[in-house]
């Protein structure tokens, strides 16, 4: 899979989000490289699942609080998604886990672990993630 590029597109222009969301494909990348390499088989590739899914623990967390606070109308679907996205991750970990992850990767797994990363995007920066950004911002209220 290609590395990652941070897009205009990808831009919510809440700077807040925004440094999150560059800061989470650079954590991507890290998995993709990862994913790519012999290193998938070392404790680090572990290590960086676990990063990883710590740091979108963090965002999600932040972004529930305020779609909390202001009442977003789309709170419970926002939560909904984190969660399916959260879950997807830690089933990445089966993968990557000293205990559990195989000793060759079937074409099906890499194309598994492919589609939560492509899913991530489509669902979290371009879905419901960019109604809550259009939200706070008509709402004229400041997220720190
Ligand atoms: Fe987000």
């Amino acid at each position: 899979m290609k590395k990652l590029h941070w897009k205009e597109e990808f831009e919510t222009h809440i700077d807040v989000i925004d440094d999150q969301h560059r800061k989470i494909v650079g954590l991507l990348n890290k998995i993709i490289t990862s994913h790519e390499s012999d290193s998938r088989h070392t404790l680090e590739s572990e290590a960086i699942i676990e990063e990883f899914i710590e740091y979108i623990t963090f965002h999600f967390n932040m972004e529930e609080y305020y779609a909390s606070k202001y009442h977003f109308p789309g709170y419970n679907n926002l939560v909904e998604e984190h969660n399916i996205i959260r879950n997807m991750f830690n089933s990445l970990k089966y993968y990557y886990s000293k205990y559990t992850r195989p000793e060759h990767y079937s074409s099906t797994t890499v194309k598994y672990i492919d589609i939560v990363i492509v899913e991530l995007f489509q669902a979290h920066f371009f879905g419901i993630d960019r109604e809550f950004a259009n939200f706070i911002k008509e709402q004229h209220v400041d997220i720190i």
